[in-house]
């Protein structure tokens, strides 16, 4: 089979559909081979065009087709593995067709597939066409009646969204149920879940007295762990009410997890489905960091009941109108659960790790893409992070009152409706009276700006002036560019580390200077505070500076982001060094800097925790023309050596001093001082110190809960030592009958610095733990291996390559989407020497030159390629 090359799918030729459709009747007669789907609709015409009607459909089994009560022969339609299209039609019309699917046979899991027997469905972006013929796309809104007809003993629940109607026992063992979903709605919010599960049952009532049934379904076993997320939807419920005055709409919420997921979860009208890894947590299993995904996620899947599904986006091009909204929700409300700044360094790390590359290279697009190949290819770091940034900036210039009001405009005009991120803008724009036309070329010009920042002081005239210039580099499709409009926060500091002025700068030109009057001494700049904007920022600052931002700045963010640039600038002195043949160069300033943070009683734990953490190798990779990743891994490790060293007898005491005999608790308080405990033992580690081997061995062992574990094992995962396999060996043991515990095994191995580590996973890849099947085993060694370790991954003799193509090559037969997500690391060819480039190039091309690629995986090759 001859690979076709995907269409082009363009924004510019967004047409309204040919038909609307008013009601969906689906009748499911579930059997894990062939499920027979009954789909009748009620459609009228939406314009005079007399159009046929063409559906979207795949891998289907077509059986019948009526119209108005007349069974329709061959030739009343044509049909391909694409479209159903159906000629000469009345103004309104009821359709119904059978078709049968195989969920059994369903390894992409899109559409109705099955996992570890429970039969359930996916449909955004376009699965709802792999369970019957209708127009899949998010304009076509209608109300939902759903029957079930399942084996009672293997299939004891059945769920789709809105009310339960109905449930009865038919004969033959078999029952059936019926729902009915009174809001309108996109085919990519319909769901179906039929299983034999268990349930653990809560209610809310809301903020005007009406109760809500709460249950969470999940494999038998598995029912003492869900209590975490069961208190984060409650709070979510709670801060929507609170924070957006937004009520949920039904009697019912249920929540369904599968071990079988290609994302993280969905939204689907009051059923919404999870990765097993987003909800299921106990101290004993879950580290602090799934609490705290855990916690986002059940938001952020709860939050698109308004954004999202009460008001749904048009287009598959307006996903960020849903996405980058609803990140921007679950991210404000964990800051409101925990600590502000955290949470806020947090997602800056995210949008640097994931989408500054992503903008950097042959992937780049705007918030809004103007095309696509696949559209599963574009649920990107793009649409969501920084499309969670654009509003957080519309948060910053309007302020919280006016963007409320915009807000609430918002549904107030297209509450029920399928809109465009213009509408969004234009709600908010309309709300506050700011104009934001310029601001709005963010959702249309793909790339990062950089922004560079120089100062002056005028003893004399006592002015401050600070002059910024913007500059975006070309992407792909896209060579001129204007200037963008951007929230700038600044702060001035006296010498004494006072703060003398706070301002926000509205920054429009491309070269702009901004005076500041009466200032009496010269003062210290402390810039784009909390993130105002998400640019790259040049600023000529001495390390005296920055040590001294580190210190004073009272703005958490900035003191954090001091320390990442000082660190940032020393390792890249240190690279350069490496590649020269030089010895290294301590710089006490800086480790005497790191050390006021360690010992300052002021601060958070969790924060001086991430203050103390030096940027990734990922992280000083991007800032390098060329990468060099052996250079920059023996670069950082000798600064931790350097760290490690002089503040040997601090990071003991404080390891010593937080560690805690008390029950776990996943608080915010109790996981910060995890966080900074377990950050002092990693550098402990460095010294290779008998006694400090014992010290983290013992952690493993004794650990109560899984974050001091994992913690221990991270560390031993990169010791040339008998304690590490002893430890790896034990893991396993304790945990090989827990999925999610597995998983973690898995990566920890994948991201060694060890020699041999592409050989552990290519053994692991035959493990009995291991499937290629479960998207959740392929991130963890895959994925992580790709992603996370560059040493081992960019190993000069290609080898990391060609094992990370063979995968993605094995994979696309099996799950196209998983296997396209899998190609971006490939795609950055272009920052590597030659000889890496080529040998990235060459898999690129033997993707390219396979024969029966999916569209999926021809679109992100071919784009990295360029
Ligand atoms: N819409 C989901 C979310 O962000 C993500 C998702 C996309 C899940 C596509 C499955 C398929 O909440
Ligand atoms: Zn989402």
């Amino acid at each position: 089979m001859k690979t076709e090359q995907p269409q082009i799918i363009r924004l510019e030729d967004y047409r309204e559909p040919a038909y609307l459709v008013e009601n969906v009747e689906l009748v499911f007669d579930l059997e894990s081979e062939s499920t027979r789907v009954v789909c009748a609709a009620t459609y009228y015409a939406n314009n005079t065009d007399n159009a046929p009607l063409v559906l979207d459909g795949e891998d289907l089994k077509l059986l019948h087709i009526s119209l108005d009560g007349r069974e329709l022969g061959e030739n009343d339609y044509s049909c391909d593995n694409k479209s159903l299209t159906i000629p000469d039609l009345p103004e309104r019309f009821e359709l119904v067709i059978e078709t049968e699917i195989d969920p059994k046979g369903n390894t992409q899991l899109s559409g109705l597939y099955q996992s570890n027997g429970t039969y359930c469905t996916q449909c955004e972006a376009q699965g709802f066409r792999r369970i019957t013929y209708f127009q899949d796309r998010p304009d076509v809104m209608a109300t939902y009646n759903v029957t079930i007809i399942a084996d009672k003993a293997s299939c004891p629940v059945l769920l789709s969204n809105g009310n339960l109607l109905e449930h009865n026992d038919v004969e033959d063992d078999q029952h059936i149920a019926v729902w009915h979903d009174p809001f309108p709605k996109p085919s990519y919010l319909f769901a179906l879940v039929a299983g034999d599960l268990a349930q653990v049952s809560d209610t809310f009532v809301t903020c005007t007295g009406r109760t809500v049934d709460l249950h969470i379904f999940i494999e038998h076993g598995n029912e003492d762990r869900v209590d975490w997320a069961m208190e984060s939807l409650k709070a979510a419920m709670k801060w929507d009410e609170d924070r957006f005055g937004l009520e949920y709409d039904l009697d019912l919420y249920n929540i369904v997890a599968v071990s079988d997921f290609n994302m993280g979860a969905m939204e689907n009208k009051s059923l919404n489905v999870f990765n097993t890894k987003y909800v299921l947590a106990k101290s004993d299993t879950a580290t602090d960091a799934d609490y705290a995904g855990i916690e986002g996620v059940i938001a952020h899947e709860y939050f698109h009941n308004w954004t999202g599904n009460r008001v749904t986006c048009r287009d598959w091009f307006q996903l960020s109108l849903k996405e980058g909204l609803t990140v921007f929700r679950d991210q404000e409300f964990s800051s409101d659960m925990r600590s502000r700044p955290c949470e806020r360094i947090s997602n800056v790390k995210v949008l640097r790790a994931a989408q500054f590359p992503e903008d950097a290279g042959p992937l780049a697009h705007p918030v809004r893409p103007e095309q696509y190949m696949a559209i599963d290819n574009f649920y990107t770091a793009t649409v969501y992070n920084k499309g969670s940034e654009v509003i957080r900036m519309m948060h910053t210039l309007l302020g919280e009152d006016n963007f409320r009001k915009g807000m609430d405009l918002y549904f107030e005009r297209h509450d029920g409706q399928a809109v465009t991120c213009d509408d969004f803008a234009a709600a908010m724009m309309d709300a506050s009276d700011i104009d934001l036309t310029q601001f709005k070329l963010w959702y249309s010009q793909a790339g990062t700006p950089e922004v560079t920042a120089h100062w002056s002081y005028d003893h004399e005239a006592q002015r401050f002036d600070l002059t910024l210039a913007q500059h975006l580099a070309p992407t792909p499709g896209q060579n001129d560019k204007q200037p963008m409009h951007m929230p700038i926060s600044v702060g001035l500091l006296d010498l004494e580390g006072m703060e003398i002025l706070s301002d926000v700068l509205s920054v429009s030109k491309a070269r702009e200077t901004f005076s500041f009057e009466n200032i009496e001494s010269e003062p210290v700049i402390s810039l784009n505070r909390d993130f105002s904007a998400p640019i790259k920022l040049k600023a000529a600052y001495s390390r005296v500076e920055l040590a001294f931002l580190m210190a004073n700045d009272s703005d958490d963010f900035a003191r954090w982001e001091a320390a990442q640039t000082y660190g940032t600038d020393l390792l890249l002195d240190m690279v350069k060094a490496y590649q020269k043949g030089q010895p290294f160069k301590k710089d006490e300033d800086f480790i005497q800097a790191l050390r006021q943070t360690l010992l300052n009683d002021q601060l958070d734990l969790d924060f001086i925790a991430l203050c103390l953490q030096l940027p990734t190798e990922g992280y000083l990779a991007e800032q390098m023309e060329t990468i060099d990743v052996v250079a920059i891994h023996q670069a950082r490790e000798a600064l931790r050596r350097y760290i490690a060293e002089d503040l040997q007898k601090d990071f003991l005491r404080i390891f010593r001093d937080l560690r805690s005999d008390k029950p776990y608790s996943p608080n915010a308080a109790s996981c910060g001082q995890r966080a900074l405990k377990n950050t002092c033992l990693s550098y402990l580690a460095e010294g290779d110190d008998p006694a400090c081997l014992a010290l983290i061995t013992a952690q493993y062992h004794n650990a109560n809960n899984m974050t001091d574990r994992m913690a221990a094992l991270s560390i031993l995962s990169n010791k040339e030592a008998d304690a590490r396999l002893e430890a790896l060996e034990d893991f396993y043991t304790r945990f090989k009958d827990d999925a999610l515990v597995v998983d973690k095994w898995l990566s920890v191995q994948a991201m060694s610095s060890l020699p041999g580590t592409l050989a552990t996973v290519q053994n692991l890849m035959s493990h009995e733990a291991f499937s290629i099947r479960n998207p959740n085993k392929v991130r963890s060694l895959i994925g992580v291996f790709a992603h996370a370790n560059p040493l081992h991954y960019h190993n000069e003799d290609g080898s990391g390559y060609a094992f990370h193509t063979d995968r993605i090559l094995e994979l696309d037969k099996i799950n196209p989407q998983i296997a396209a997500r899998m190609v971006a690391p490939l795609g950055k060819w272009r920052r590597f020497d030659k000889k890496r480039q080529d040998l990235m190039k060459a898999e690129l091309q033997r993707i390219i030159a396979t024969d029966g690629l999916s569209g999926d995986t021809f679109e992100m090759a071919s784009k990295s390629l360029g």
